[in-house]
């Protein structure tokens, strides 16, 4: 088990470019199921996420190989910056029939967004049985709505064993409510929908910038969807669909974590890339904390030269997109410690996401954790410790506050980190942060 070993305190300062998004490229990927011609995806963020799913598709019988970027459509290449790879493409075909619909709880459980899987195989194939993907560190995390909404299309759906199975000789469009907005569960219906008899009428449906980008490719691949990003999607069942190439969105989530580390350090970062209108929630809140913020043709610019005591204790409450995301909850919460006064925070969304607070209270962070609500007081000096990273986000919140912090910080357990931040220590060490990553044989 790798871990990084950070020496701080360092300003974060210079350019960064974001990868592509791992919740976009993750429903892409399981679109890939819907036909059996080439889906070419550019942007692929290089992450454990996306080998696990690479890996269930391959099981399903889509074989998907990364191949040197011809042209890759509409949007420009990326600019060249340190840790910039060359563009690749990923290609995703259908490399034998369809042998299996079943996602085996090996491969599910490793990742729970496996479960995007379910709605493409009913759709085509009219049968499809999933692991369910069973608990997670950061709640419950129930799929009733994806199974509701599935139902309410005509699906005959039973749980046996640990597994989902469905079955419908096709589905039918319907009108159907989610009782909360769901990110997977809305791409689970688009998916689904899109090959279904008739029309689909989706409410109360997500709003993420992701679940846009899936509908942008689906309907590149000959899908009638209209809506996504607003909680009401329309969707026009169509007979089949072909290929299409597509770029996925810049990751909203792996760039706010590099300008709340602009923020925290005291640096000046500026985010390549990434698109304003997605990271809006998070670029309202940093501003009243006091960061400058400077949007250009360029990319987003975040600066907290103020100095100690520059940085403005303000409340937050995580919600589904346009709200703060709970993504960036747990790097929030580290830089409201070097903030001045008291902040608190509200997790609206899971119910089990504040366990880096403990670990940052190893760093001498001053967080009081009740139920949903963590109250920071600030500003802290944070120090140098050994600290034991929990899940994603978590992981990236001790990262940065390794970073801001004076001394030496070990992050134990990164391979947390891996699953959604390409190349972070690249990206730190391009921005003068003092990390690396020592497999756990070379720490003692
Ligand atoms: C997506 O998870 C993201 N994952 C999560 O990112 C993200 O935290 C979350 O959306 C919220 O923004 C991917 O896109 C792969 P939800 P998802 O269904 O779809 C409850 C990361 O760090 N719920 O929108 O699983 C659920 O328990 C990850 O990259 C039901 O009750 O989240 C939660 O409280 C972590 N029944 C709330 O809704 C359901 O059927 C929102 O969950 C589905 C969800």
């Amino acid at each position: 088990m790798d871990r990084f070993h950070i020496s701080g305190p360092t300003p974060l300062v210079g350019r960064v470019c974001a990868s592509g998004a791992k919740n976009a490229a993750l429903p892409a990927l399981a679109a890939s199921l819907l036909t059996d011609e080439p889906v070419t995806l550019y942007r692929v963020p290089r992450v454990r996420d996306l080998r696990t799913m690479r890996r269930l598709l391959d099981y399903l019988g889509v074989g998907s190989e990364e191949r040197e970027a011809a042209e890759p459509p509409e949007s420009p290449k990326p600019p060249e910056s340190p840790e910039s790879r060359p563009e690749t493409a990923l290609v995703l075909q259908r490399a034998r029939p369809s042998s299996s619909s079943d996602a085996p709880y090996e491969l599910v459980k490793t990742m729970r967004a496996s479960v995007l899987v379910l709605g493409p195989l009913l759709a085509r194939f009219g049968f499809a049985r999933v692991s369910l993907p069973g608990g997670c560190a950061i709640g419950v995390r129930p799929i009733d709505q994806h199974l509701k909404g599935l139902a309410a299309l005509g699906a005959d759906v039973r749980l046996a064993g640990g597994y989902v199975e469905t079955r419908a000789s096709r589905l039918a469009g319907a009108r159907f409510r989610f009782d909360l907005p769901t990110v997977t569960g809305t791409e689970n219906l688009l998916l689904a929908a899109c090959l279904a008899r008739g029309t689909t009428v989706l409410e109360n449906c997500a709003r993420e910038p992701e679940v846009a980008d899936l509908a942008r490719l689906l309907n590149a691949m000959g899908a009638r969807i209209s809506g996504a990003g607003g909680d009401t999607v329309v969707v026009d069942g169509v007979d089949g669909l072909g290929g299409a190439a597509h770029r996925v969105i810049p990751d909203r989530i792996e760039g706010g974590t590099y300008l709340i580390g602009a923020a925290i350090t005291g640096g000046d970062v500026l985010l390549e890339q990434a698109v304003a209108a997605d990271l809006a929630p998070l670029l309202d809140k940093l501003a009243e904390v006091g960061v400058e913020i400077e949007v250009s043709a360029a990319g987003i610019r975040a600066r907290a030269r103020g100095g100690d005591g520059s940085l403005r204790a303000r409340d937050v409450a995580t919600a589904p997109h346009p709200g703060f995301p709970t993504d960036l909850q747990a790097q929030y919460m580290a830089l409201m410690t070097r903030a001045t006064g008291t902040s608190t925070i509200r997790e609206t969304v899971f119910e089990n996401r504040f366990q880096h607070a403990p670990e940052l209270a190893r760093m001498g962070a001053r967080v009081h954790v009740d139920g949903g609500s963590a109250r920071v007081d600030g500003p802290t000096e944070l120090t140098g410790a050994a600290v034991m990273a929990t899940d994603l986000r978590a992981s990236a919140c001790l990262v940065l506050a390794g970073v801001a912090a004076a001394g030496t910080t070990v992050v134990d357990r990164i391979y947390h980190l891996d699953r959604g931040y390409e190349g972070m220590e690249l990206k730190l060490q391009g921005l003068g942060a003092h990390v690396a990553r020592m497999a756990e044989s070379m720490a003692t």
